[in-house]
C-alpha cells in the first residue's frame, strides 16, 4: 500500500478524518497559545518608555477626537521599505500606555509612530493651520480652530488616574499635580522642575504654538513632538530568547 493509498482511508472514513483533524489544530493551537502562560511578561520592557506627561495625554485625546487615526497608522512594520522611511521599526512596548492603542491600518498619510521631532514646532503648527501652506499637494483637512481652543486641564489628572487603573504607571504624586504639570510643560518661563522630576529630563517644555496661554495645538504638537522618541535606538537591542 503506497502513502497515497493510506490517505484515501483517511479520506473515505469520516470519523478517522475528524479524529485526526482534531489532533493536528490542537497541537497546532498548543504550541501557539501554551507559552503564554510561561512567559512573564509578553512585552518586552524596554528602556526609556514612560507614561505620557498630562499635556501629551490631553493632545493623544485631541488627536484620537479629531479621527487623526482615519488617515495615519503609527505602526512601522519591520519590512526594509518602512524602515528605511519611516525609521526602526515598532515595538510593542512603545504602544504600553496605549489606551486604545493608535496602529491604524490607513495610510493616507505617512505613518505618525516617530514623526517627533522631525519638525519644528513651527512647522507643526502651520502644518495644523494649513498644511496645503508647507506641502500645496497635501491632501490633510485644516485644524486652524486647534489653536483657538484654549484647555486648562481641569480633568486630566482623573483621565490619569483612569488610565493608573488600567496599569499605567502613574503615582499619586503624578495624578495630584496634574493640571500644574499640564501648564507647565507649555510654558518655558514656569517653574517646571516638578515636571522633569516626575516624568524626566527629557521632557519638552515649550511653547508649542507660539502664542500665549494652553491651546489644543500646544497638546497635540506636544504629543506629536514626543511620538517614537522615547527608546533610544542607538542602545537598544532586541531580546530574542523572550
Ligand atoms: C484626510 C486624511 C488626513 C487626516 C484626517 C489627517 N491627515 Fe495628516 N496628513 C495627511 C496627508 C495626505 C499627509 C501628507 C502631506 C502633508 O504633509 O500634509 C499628512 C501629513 C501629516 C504630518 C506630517 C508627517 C510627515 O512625516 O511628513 C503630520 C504630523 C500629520 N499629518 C498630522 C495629522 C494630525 C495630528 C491629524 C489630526 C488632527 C491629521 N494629520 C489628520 C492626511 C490626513
Amino acid at each position: 500500500m503506497s502513502i497515497l493509498d493510506k490517505h484515501k482511508l483517511i479520506e473515505t472514513n469520516a470519523t478517522l478524518l475528524l479524529v485526526l483533524s482534531l489532533l493536528v489544530v490542537s497541537i497546532g493551537g498548543i504550541v501557539q497559545i501554551a507559552p503564554l502562560f510561561w512567559l512573564e511578561n509578553t512585552i518586552e520592557k524596554v528602556e526609556g518608555m514612560r507614561p505620557y506627561t498630562p499635556l501629551e495625554l490631553t493632545g493623544r485625546d485631541i488627536y484620537i477626537r479629531e479621527g487623526c487615526y482615519t488617515c495615519h497608522s503609527q505602526m512601522i512594520r519591520p519590512m526594509r521599505d518602512e524602515v528605511e522611511r519611516y525609521g526602526h521599526y515598532s515595538l510593542a512596548a512603545e504602544s504600553m500606555y496605549d489606551r486604545p492603542f493608535q496602529w491604524g491600518s490607513k495610510r493616507t498619510g505617512p505613518d505618525l509612530a516617530r514623526v517627533g521631532g522631525r519638525y519644528s514646532d513651527e512647522w507643526q503648527a502651520d502644518h495644523l493651520r494649513n498644511p496645503q501652506s508647507v506641502v500645496p499637494e497635501s491632501v490633510m483637512p485644516k485644524y486652524g480652530f486647534l489653536e483657538n481652543n484654549r484647555i486648562d486641564g481641569k480633568y486630566v489628572g482623573d483621565v490619569m488616574a483612569t488610565n493608573a487603573m488600567l496599569g499605567a504607571p502613574y503615582s499619586d504624586e503624578m495624578v495630584d499635580a496634574a493640571q500644574a504639570d499640564f501648564l507647565a510643560q507649555a510654558d518655558p518661563d514656569s517653574d517646571y522642575d516638578g515636571l522633569l522630576e516626575r516624568y524626566g529630563d527629557a521632557i519638552n517644555v515649550r511653547n508649542f504654538d507660539g502664542k500665549p496661554g494652553v491651546s489644543e495645538a500646544d497638546a497635540l504638537i506636544a504629543y506629536l513632538q514626543m511620538l517614537g522618541t522615547l527608546v533610544d535606538f542607538s542602545t537598544f537591542t532586541p531580546d530574542a530568547s523572550r
